[in-house]
């Protein structure tokens, strides 16, 4: 199998009903960067990228897209040539999209579950507008990319089998376990660069698209200083503060105003493609990642914390 011409998780578009609360959220919990668009949407920033996490104001608070990121026009060919031969449709984003998103060319193309994937090259790096985080957090991005997204899906095997054999997603590993006691799964975890994963698919009966999306802090007094921000501001954690069984990150999960979790993490394990193998584990967490119920009624839940 030919390894994978997607090299990092570039960018997030998210719908969000409330862009208000989740620019407060961003910036005064998080300590990302949000940057006002003329669309009247919200651009967060975790480094020199213009745009990481995209804010697009609509009722559906879930998933809007996942940006890919290749190296060079090459690559983004190589892609596409990928997917006709895979007999997955992928469309030219053309310059309006492109100057959207602030890369030079994209292609987009739906996951076998009917989520919008893009991948492009050549983002906008704001080197004259420097990052500024307003809680003085500093992130962990570079070639492991934004962070992780986990989708949820209903035929995992479909999906398994479009990210690895037709993206090329190498997989690093499965938990299999009760992340929520009396619900059995099997959750696998795939990675495009040393990051242990970008993606990670769990086939969790939720209406959303995304079950959590995870941004890493270079610092662990970070994520001790974001936990007692979302203590002292009352904001729901799904899970407590814990270690992951498999990619080491510390972790704790406050719920998003958009009802779906993220998780803030620190120390997330680096792969060494030479020297890795696949393994399983039977916890999700070495310790602690206690699931609290929301205070909400239960109906309104929509994510399972998965690492
Ligand atoms: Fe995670």
């Amino acid at each position: 199998m030919a390894r994978s011409d997607i090299e990092a998780l570039g960018y997030l578009g998210l719908q969000v009903s409330d862009l208000a609360a989740w620019t407060a959220f961003a910036t005064q919990v998080l300590g990302v960067q949000a940057v006002g668009r003329a669309d009247g949407g919200v651009d967060l920033r975790l480094d020199a990228y213009a745009a990481r996490i995209r804010l697009h104001e609509g009722p559906l608070d879930d998933l809007a897209y996942c940006g890919w990121e290749v190296r060079d026009a090459q690559a983004l060919d190589a892609l596409e040539s990928r997917l006709a031969a895979a007999g997955v449709e992928s469309q030219r984003g053309g310059p309006a999209l492109a100057a959207d998103r602030r890369v030079i060319d994209l292609i987009s193309f739906r996951d076998p579950e009917g989520t919008v994937h893009e991948a492009f090259y050549g983002p906008l790096q704001r080197t004259d507008r420097p990052f500024v985080s307003p809680l003085g957090v500093a992130f962990k991005t570079g070639r492991q990319g934004l962070g992780h997204v986990v989708l949820s899906c209903r035929d995992k095997a479909a999906m398994m089998a479009f990210f690895t054999q037709t993206l090329g997603f190498r997989l690093s590993d499965h938990i299999r376990t009760e992340v929520i006691p009396g619900r059995p799964m099997e959750i696998s975890f795939l990675r495009c660069n040393g990051r242990h994963h970008s993606l990670a698919l769990a086939p969790v009966p939720i209406p959303k698209k995304i079950v959590h999306l995870m941004i890493e802090a270079l610092s662990v007094d970070d994520v001790g200083r974001a936990l007692y921000r979302c203590l002292d501001q009352k904001i729901h954690l799904s899970f407590t503060l814990g270690r992951h069984s498999n990619d080491e990150m510390l972790s704790f999960y406050p719920v998003t105003p958009s009802g779906f979790d993220l998780e803030y993490g620190w120390g997330g394990l680096e792969v060494d493609d030479e020297t890795w193998h696949v393994v399983t584990h039977e916890t999700n967490s070495a310790w602690g990642h206690t699931f609290q119920r929301p205070p909400r009624p239960q109906s309104r839940r929509q994510s399972d914390g998965v690492s």
